[in-house]
């Protein structure tokens, strides 16, 4: 008995030992790990940085250069190595893609549970990644955006066929950093196309700008709201109306960055303003808002708790 009870302490002590361990080295390891997708296209790539061919002889020439104290060149060779495959993993990695596993295969076709190269780049697809495909391809998983870029005068001109510059999606977000343009970053990027030289609609840029600057704007509408509904709930006050108000705002805010991308800038800011009354709207009602009546109070979980208790006790007494 004595012993099987040493035994026992010496089993609940090895099993603690052992948690520790396990505490202490795996759990950092997990946890320092990269947080990135287990993918075959992702886990070959991600081993090509700096160690293509094309990159150590970068390396090498500019290690000469600046043996030599050469450096003018370096930036025409750097573009050469941004084409590289390993330069497009390493935007990628940080991308928003990266983080929601929308890895490599999911654009370029292949075979991501296959180890082997040759056998990973069957299926690989350049009629997928073609700049003027890209709407189909980005609009399988962006259905909201694409169905509103039908509808602009953007993708009317990619669709033509006609020459001249139109945008697809990664001209402006760029196939693997995934960036979105920031109103502060939106007037230059525009102006590229639409200027007086090309003439194609020079007034968009400034347009572009303030009907984004609009969004920030009912953003900081929303918040005032929800904090004024926030302190009449604190006061007990009949909030159901601002409620309603601040919903439909929050509605428009949600569908900003679809509807942008019908690309009709007036109608774009329309909606935007209307969302910006409407959060308005709820800050004023707070303020007219009245008390609760009592009566409307559902009981809560400790009333429920309470009449349980009852039940319990009675029953109790009667066995
Ligand atoms: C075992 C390593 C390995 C795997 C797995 C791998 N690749 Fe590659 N990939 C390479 C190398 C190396 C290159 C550089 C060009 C070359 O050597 O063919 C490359 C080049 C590419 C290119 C550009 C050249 C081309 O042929 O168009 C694309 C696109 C590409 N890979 C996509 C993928 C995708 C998508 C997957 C997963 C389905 C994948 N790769 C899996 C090693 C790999
Ligand atoms: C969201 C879609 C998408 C994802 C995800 C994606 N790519 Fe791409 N990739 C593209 C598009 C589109 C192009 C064409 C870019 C252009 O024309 O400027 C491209 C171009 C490339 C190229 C240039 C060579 C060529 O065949 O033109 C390579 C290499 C490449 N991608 C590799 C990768 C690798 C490796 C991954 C994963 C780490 C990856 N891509 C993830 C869409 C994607
Ligand atoms: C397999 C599905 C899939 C494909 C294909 C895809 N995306 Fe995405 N994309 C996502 C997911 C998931 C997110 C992150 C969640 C979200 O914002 O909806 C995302 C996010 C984005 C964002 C927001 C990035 C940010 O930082 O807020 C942009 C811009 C974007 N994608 C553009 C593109 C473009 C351009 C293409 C085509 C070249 C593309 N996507 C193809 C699934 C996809
Ligand atoms: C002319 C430039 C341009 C083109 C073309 C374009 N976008 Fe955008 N996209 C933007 C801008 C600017 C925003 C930010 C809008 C906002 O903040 O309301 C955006 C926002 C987005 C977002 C949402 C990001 C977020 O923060 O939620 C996604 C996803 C997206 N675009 C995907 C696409 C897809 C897919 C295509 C092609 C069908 C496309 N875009 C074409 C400029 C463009
Ligand atoms: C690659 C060139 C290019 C870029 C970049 C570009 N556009 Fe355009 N845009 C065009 C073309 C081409 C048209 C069509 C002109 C026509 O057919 O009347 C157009 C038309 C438009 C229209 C309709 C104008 C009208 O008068 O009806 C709007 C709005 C617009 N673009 C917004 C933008 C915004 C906002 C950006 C920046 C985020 C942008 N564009 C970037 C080429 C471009």
């Amino acid at each position: 008995m004595r012993f099987k009870n040493v035994s026992r302490i010496t089993g609940i002590f090895f099993v603690l030992v052992t948690l520790s361990i396990l505490l202490l080295y795996v759990q950092p390891a997990i946890a320092a790990a990269p947080n990135l997708p287990n993918n075959s296209c992702a886990d070959c790539h991600r081993k090509l940085l700096f160690s293509t061919e094309e990159q150590r002889q970068f390396i090498d020439i500019r290690i000469k250069h600046l043996e030599n104290g050469i450096s003018c060149s370096i930036v025409c060779h750097e573009d050469k190595l941004n084409k590289t495959t390993a330069s497009t993993y390493a935007l990628w990695s940080i991308s928003t893609h990266a983080l929601f596993d929308v890895t490599c295969e999911k654009c370029h076709g292949g075979n991501a549970s296959a180890v082997s190269k040759q056998g990973a780049h069957v299926g690989l697809s350049n009629i997928s990644i073609a700049r003027t495909n890209t709407p189909e391809t980005c609009g399988k998983c962006h259905q909201a955006e694409l169905g509103e870029f039908k509808g602009s005068k953007h993708f009317m001109k990619l669709e033509s066929g006609e020459t001249g510059p139109a945008p697809a999606c990664i001209t402006c977000h760029q196939a693997h950093s995934v960036r979105v343009l920031t109103a502060s970053e939106i007037e230059d990027f525009c102006r590229n196309c639409h200027n007086n030289i090309t003439g194609i609609d020079p007034t968009v840029p400034a347009k572009a700008e303030n009907a984004l600057s609009s969004v920030g704007e009912l953003r900081v509408e929303i918040s005032k709201a929800r904090s004024a509904i926030n302190t009449a709930k604190a006061k007990k006050l009949d909030v159901t109306r601002a409620e309603v108000n601040l919903d439909s705002a929050m509605t428009i805010l949600k569908d900003t960055p679809s509807v942008w991308h019908r690309f009709n800038l007036t109608f774009f800011d329309t909606e935007v303003q209307k969302g910006i009354t409407e959060a308005q709207k709820a800050t004023n009602a707070t303020s007219n808002a009245q008390g609760t009546p009592a009566a409307t109070k559902t009981p809560g979980f400790g009333a429920a708790l309470f009449v349980l208790g009852l039940f319990v006790a009675y029953f109790l007494k009667r066995s």
